[in-house]
């Protein structure tokens, strides 16, 4: 397995480092070889190149650079994210360049609550938090069409279009269904929408879920509202299963269903292409305040590797590295109950000693 490393800014280094530790045991566990390339790709260097904080002018990645990412097996990203550029200049230049030209039109992110992991909700424990979204990841809201006329006047024109597409939408809703039939969980697949008034993109959506759940009998196909769905997550957590939503709804709700399985410190995400090269990464920021101090959280990052493992192990048809996957996994699983709390800097242990001791549950 060849996997392009990207640390990134902040924080992103460090608990890349921790995954790496993990990718080390579980390959020498299972028996399978790798080998990693480092990208310093971050804002730091951005800005060292001559990069303008405040508008972007030159590349944050290089078209060689994206050129040579499409070679991997997999990339591994750290974090994304810099106090002295601007907003937007190194996500769309960087994450949202790379998701877009690899065509990562998954971006998939679990909501598990882990073992001995403290959530803010009473009552609910890892048998009521366990669902996965589905979130479409090329198009919506993000799809950077728009504009603005009249700049600073009172008369100011913005506008910023919501683009799907029908190959967007489906490929999206098709995969989910994948996802819903091999967890075996609820069989319920649920849109998340707001097809009382985004009636012409959703619209879409709703009859491309429809049509295409034709084809998954066995599955409930089940249909929320947005802000409904906000409401659940809080309330009933454990009526979800597994979610499809767009990219801009998918962006929100993953930060709330972080929070509900114990915050930044543990959520990871895989930006996949399922016929391409996927990426990983834990869905925190770069924490900046909390740079080089050794008390950050890599349980997130460590997950990702497994999510890392187990996606490319199962587009490759790798039986290795999917069962490195569910390892990492198990290894995260008997870790958490450990830690103090999931919170920087309050986990009992540091950075690089949660790394140790997920790689030693190997
Ligand atoms: C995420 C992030 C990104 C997004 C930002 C950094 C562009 O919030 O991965 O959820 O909005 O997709
Ligand atoms: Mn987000």
């Amino acid at each position: 397995m060849r996997i392009a490393v990207l640390g990134g800014d902040g924080t992103g280094p460090e608990v890349v480092a921790e995954g790496l530790k993990v990718l080390k045991a579980v390959a020498q566990k299972v028996g399978f070889t790798y080998e990693t390339k480092e990208f310093s790709l971050s804002g730091d260097r951005y800005l060292a190149a001559g990069g303008d904080p405040k508008v972007q002018n030159i590349p944050v990645i290089h078209d060689h650079e994206v050129a040579e990412l499409r070679t991997f097996d997999a990339i591994y990203l750290g974090a994304i994210g810099h106090p002295k550029v601007a907003p937007g200049i190194l996500e769309k230049g960087l994450l949202l360049r790379l998701r877009f030209e690899l065509d990562q039109y998954i971006n998939l992110r679990p909501v598990k609550l882990y073992p001995g992991v403290w959530t803010p909700l009473k009552d609910k424990g890892p048998d009521e938090i366990d669902f996965i979204v589905v979130r479409e990841n090329t198009e919506g809201l993000y799809s950077g069409m728009g504009g603005v006329q009249f700049k600073g006047t009172p008369h100011e024109v913005a506008t910023q279009v919501l683009c799907d597409t029908r190959m967007g939408v489906e490929r999206a809703i098709r995969y989910a269904f994948e996802v819903c039939r091999k967890r075996n969980r609820k069989k319920r697949l649920t849109l998340v929408g707001k097809t009382n008034v985004l009636t012409f993109a959703h619209g879409l959506w709703y009859r491309t879920f429809m049509e295409i759940g034709e084809e998954y009998p066995e599955i409930e196909k089940d249909y929320n509202h947005v802000d409904a769905c906000c409401m659940w997550f809080v309330k009933n957590p454990e009526y979800y299963d597994t979610i499809v939503t767009d990219n801009m709804f998918g962006d929100i709700i993953t930060d709330l269903g972080a929070m509900i399985q114990g915050g930044m410190g543990v959520a990871a995400g895989g930006n996949l292409n399922p016929q391409g090269v996927s990426m990983f990464e834990p869905i925190g920021g770069s924490a900046p305040k909390y740079t080089g101090m050794n008390v950050i959280n890599p349980i997130a990052a460590i997950s990702a590797m497994g999510m890392l493992l187990r996606e490319t192990g199962n587009h490759q048809s790798n039986a290795k590295w999917i069962q490195a996957g569910d390892l990492v996994e198990l290894a995260v699983t008997a870790t958490t109950p450990k830690m103090k709390s999931q919170a920087a800097g309050k986990m009992g242990f540091s950075t690089t000693e949660v790394g140790d001791l997920v790689a030693a549950a190997i």
